[in-house]
């Protein structure tokens, strides 16, 4: 069976050492050192953090404090994002402008914004003094295109490397190694994934650390903060084999209600508490093996209701997809107020998306992507849209 969440993306041999890894103090100072020395930014200028958005919410807080933005102002960010985002950029009392993605000639959708929309946004907008380019899936923009409009209307940049931490861009820059401050999210599912936590690296040297933000004197809780983090590729593990039963759901509400596990976008935005030690060791693990590659592939379909439908009768499990609203997850899609009429293209990709997962590796399991991508394929969208 090939699932896309419930943390497929670990192997039997992960599970193990996820759920039985222990760390000490120098795992987590040696993964620092490595983020200082891979995004070249200064020790004293990084953190570990509790998620990928309280990474996001400290560099705009730095910003804020070193007078590039002030209070009220706007920040762009993908018309297709996570509900974390914009949770980091409201609590830092800034305003989220979502720009449109991208159109390819021939009228392919594309899951990022153009540097081009980008212009068009500034243009019109005064209070925009900040971007976070997200790179979808690990698809990376045309960052030279960036650059041009970076410099010409002094633009802040913030790479968010949740989806793309080891990926580069077409002009041979690692993602992360461009901006003023790059962010990563160590949460379910990302490039790194140790359940929760993140970094805050601010790689302009002349900007620090907000105020409110205490280093030396950072929660951490020795079993993790998200309840049972050490378990829960273990529970998920459980969860997909008893998937066969149609056993899944309630195995995971009882887990949910134990407080055991937690949802993805459920996880805290904290200034005091930062990962374990034992997930630092395994952070530190994955980010000196990322490799160049999508984290997921990408489809647009016709009726995706229907295509998910037949895939599942095929025992594919792919509904975990991003993002099925503009803004996801879709129980906090009503409260951002979502302005769809200026974002069609991110609508319509939010509608008809689906996603394939790139981690299977063995014959059998690359056999089964192949069918599940066959079987996509026989529902995707044609032509001009
Ligand atoms: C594009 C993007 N950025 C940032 C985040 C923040 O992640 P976290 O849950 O670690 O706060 C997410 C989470 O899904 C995301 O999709």
């Amino acid at each position: 069976m090939i699932f896309l969440g419930l943390a497929s993306n670990y192997t039997a041999r992960d599970i193990l050492r996820h759920s039985f890894a222990l760390g000490g103090k120098k795992d987590y100072t040696d993964l620092e050192k490595e983020l200082s020395k891979k995004y070249s930014a200064d020790l004293d200028n990084l953190s570990l953090t509790f998620s990928g958005r309280s990474a996001i919410y400290l560099a705009l807080k730095s910003f804020l404090e070193s007078g590039r933005l002030k209070k009220g102002d706007h920040v762009a960010i993908n018309g297709f994002t996570c509900h974390a985002v914009i949770e980091a950029i409201e609590t830092a009392g800034l305003e989220p402008i979502y720009v449109d993605l991208e159109k390819a000639i021939g009228g392919q959708i594309l899951p990022n914004y153009s540097a081009e929309s980008l212009e068009r946004t500034v243009k019109k907008d005064r209070k925009l003094k900040c971007f976070i380019l997200q790179n979808t899936f690990g698809f990376p923009v045309d960052i030279r295109r960036f650059d041009t409009v970076k410099k010409q209307y002094n633009l802040q940049l913030i790479e968010d490397l949740a989806h793309c931490a080891g990926r580069k861009y077409p002009d041979g820059r690692e993602i992360g190694t461009v901006g003023e401050a790059t962010c990563m999210s160590f949460g379910k599912g990302k490039s790194i994934d140790t359940i929760n936590g993140g970094a805050v690296i601010l790689r302009d040297k002349s900007l620090m650390l907000p105020k409110e933000f205490n280093k030396a004197a950072l929660r951490r809780r020795s079993g993790g903060d998200v309840p049972r983090a050490s378990w829960y590729p273990l529970f998920a593990a459980i969860a997909r084999g008893l998937s066969h039963l149609r056993l899944e759901r309630p195995w995971l509400g009882l887990l949910l209600k134990l407080r055991w596990i937690e949802r993805s976008a459920d996880i805290k935005l904290s200034t005091d508490t930062t990962i374990s030690y034992w997930q630092a060791k395994l952070a530190l693990k994955q980010l000196k093996n990322l490799k160049n590659s999508a984290l997921r592939e990408f489809y647009l379909v016709d009726n995706r209701g229907a295509c998910l439908k037949e895939l599942k009768k095929h025992g594919y499990r792919l509904e975990e997809f991003w993002y099925e609203v503009p803004v996801a997850p879709e129980r906090y899609y009503e409260s951002v107020g979502y302005p769809e009429r200026n974002n069609p293209n991110a609508v319509f990709f939010a509608q008809h998306v689906v996603n394939i997962p790139t981690w299977y590796r063995t014959k059998r399991h690359k056999k089964e992507v192949a069918e599940a991508k066959r079987i996509i394929k026989s529902h995707e969208l044609k032509g001009e849209r």
